[in-house]
Parts: structure tokens; sequence; C-alpha cells
């Protein structure tokens, strides 16, 4: 198998990061963080979530960090794009207000984890994308999509293959652009990783297709390695490791972007993301948290 020749790293951590953050940063302080993840070469970053502030209170207020990152010249000087979850239409119609350059719309490959995480049924959730995907596919916004839930649920244990597969050719032939597959929970190990792969590639090109790995058992690398070997050039990765997932109880943050980024280098493929900046961005935004950092590379390199 080839390995691919460039990688794209799309930062979470100000979005699935500080989701499940006990510390609630103010505006200002996710603008900074985002912003020197900008300045680091991450072109493309989650910046928040227009859900309810009564289910995820972490994320109130991206509204107001899209529009400083919209006023502000760093989006011009580096060309990073912006991107925000959307639930449901009245997400969508904050995240064009707020000029996201991107939303995100967000199921799972099992039914407990789509209740739990979103109130409704895996098909009512598709559903009520199609409404979402109809309004941004107007004014050309870019629409990703999420499977989560892709090898295990918190609720139900294992998850076929198959179900993946379904899910994610539901999001791709509604009009996702990238659909990203998320070890929500992070049980994945590469045996279940290549099964799960080559299910959902019998359907949906490797091109489009990303992979998210939660690092709760440790697995993720080794997960994001068997996912290099297939073909997929873009990996989801937080700044420190950061987060979890509220509705998915024990789960710990991403793989940490220092992480990822290390071994991409070791292997030579190139990211344009300056490490030793995002290691200094991960020591300070543990700081800020009061909280431990999760990478391994930026421990080593305090
Ligand atoms: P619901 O209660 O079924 O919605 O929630 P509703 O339509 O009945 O509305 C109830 C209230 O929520 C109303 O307010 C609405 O206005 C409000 P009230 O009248 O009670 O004051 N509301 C909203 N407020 C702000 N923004 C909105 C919105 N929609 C309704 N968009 C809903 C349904 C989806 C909104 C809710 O379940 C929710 O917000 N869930 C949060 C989901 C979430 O953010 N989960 C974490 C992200 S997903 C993830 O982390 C996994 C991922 O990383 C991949 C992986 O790791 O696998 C992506
Ligand atoms: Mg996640």
């Amino acid at each position: 198998m080839t390995l691919p020749k460039q990688v794209e790293i799309i930062e979470v951590g100000p979005r699935d990061g500080l989701q499940n953050e006990k510390n609630i940063l103010t505006p200002e302080l996710r603008v900074q963080l985002i912003e020197r993840l900008a300045k680091a070469g991450l072109k493309k970053i989650e910046a928040g979530s227009f859900v309810s502030p009564k289910w995820v209170p972490q994320m109130a207020g991206t509204d107001l960090v899209l529009d400083q990152l919209n006023a502000s010249p760093v989006k011009q000087q580096t060309g990073v794009k912006y991107a925000a979850l959307t639930p449901n239409l009245k997400g969508l119609e904050g995240a064009i207000q707020h000029r996201a350059d991107e939303v995100a719309i967000f199921s799972a490959a099992s039914e407990s984890f789509t209740q739990k995480n979103i109130n409704c049924s895996i098909s009512e959730s598709l559903k009520r994308f199609e409404d979402i995907m109809a309004q941004a596919q107007q004014i050309n916004l870019p629409v990703r999509g999420y499977v989560s839930t892709i090898v295990g649920c918190p609720y139900e244990g294992g998850i076929a293959p198959e179900k993946v597969a379904e899910v994610t050719k539901h999001l791709y032939e509604m009009g996702c652009y990238e659909v990203s597959l998320g070890d929500t929970i992070g049980v994945g190990t590469p045996i279940k990783f290549k099964q799960m792969l080559e299910a959902v590639m019998k359907d949906v090109p490797v091109n489009k297709l990303a992979v998210h790995c939660h690092n709760t058992y440790g697995q993720a690398l080794a997960n994001i390695y068997t996912s290099l070997e297939y073909g997929i050039n873009k990996i989801d990765a937080a700044v420190a490791g950061l987060g979890g997932c509220p509705y998915a109880k024990g789960a710990s943050g991403n793989i940490a972007t220092e992480d990822v980024l290390f071994m991409l280098n070791g292997m030579n493929i190139p990211t344009g993301i300056d490490l030793d900046e995002v290691v200094s961005i991960g020591n300070w935004i543990c700081d800020q948290l009061g909280r431990e950092n999760q990478s391994k590379v930026g421990l080593a390199n305090k």
C-alpha cells in the first residue's frame, strides 16, 4: 500500500476539545487559540458549534467567536477556513449569519448514541440534514458530514461495519464534500479500522473520507497509520488532545495535533504546519484551562 504524499490536518480542538472541558473559555480566549493555530499553519479549524447552549454550554458564544475571527486580518493573512457544527436549521441560520466558511452535520452508526447526542433517530437526523443541505447548496456553503461511533458505541457496544458504510454513503450521496469517520470513544484497533474502512470504501471514494480518532485507549495513532495505508489523507486532531464528547461518558479527546504532526514529520509527509508552534500553543492552552496536556509530544517538549 502506498502512503499519501501529503496530509491535511483538520484542527477540531476549539470545538471538539473545548466542548467537553470543565472550564469554559471566554470567546476572546477561544479566538486567541484559533488564531494562533491558524498562524501555525492549520488551514481548516472547527471554530465552534451552533447547538443548544443548554446541551453544550461550552459552545455558547460561537456567534461572537466567528464575528471576531471574521473581523480580524489573520483570516486573510493565512487563508484559514472556519467551520461550525450545525445539527438543525436553527444552527445553520446561525452559521450563515455569522459567516462560517463551512458547516458540519453529524449523525452516527448507533441509534442510541444519535438519540442521546441530538435527540432523534438516525433516519430523522438524515431527514433534517436534507433540509440543511438544500439551503447550504443554494449559497454554495460546503457541508462536511460526520459519522460517530464507527467501531463502538458507549451504549450498544460493537458496531457493524455495514451500518457505518450505510450512513457514510447516505451523507456522501446527500452532498457532503467529505465524511469524517469518528471513533467517538476511541475503542478502535487497526484490525477493526481495516474492516470498517473496507466496508465504507466500497461505496465512498477514499478522497472523500477523513478519520476522527479519540484517543481514549491509546489506539489513535495506530488507527490513523492504518487509515493512511488505505489512502486516507485527511485527519482530524485536537491541539493538546483537548476534550472528549459530552454524550460519550469516559471518552477522552481526539488524538493531539502535535502527536499526529510528529508522526507525519517522521514519515516525511508534508502538512505545512509548524510543530514547535503547535507544541507551544498546546502547553499554553492547558495552562489556561488548568489541565494536563494530553499530547505526548507536548509533554516531552514542555
Ligand atoms: P432538542 O431539545 O431536541 O431541540 O435538541 P428542540 O428543537 O426541541 O429545541 C429545544 C430548545 O433548544 C429550544 O430552546 C430551541 O430553541 C433550542 P428553548 O425554547 O427550550 O429555550 N435549540 C437550539 N439552540 C441553539 N442552537 C440550535 C438549536 N436547536 C434548538 N441549533 C439539538 C436538539 C440538536 C439542538 C440538541 O440535541 C443539541 O444541541 N445537542 C448537542 C449536540 C452536540 O453538540 N454534541 C456534541 C457534538 S457531536 C460530537 O462531538 C461527535 C463528533 O466529534 C464526532 C465523533 O467524535 O464521533 C462530531
Ligand atoms: Mg469527536
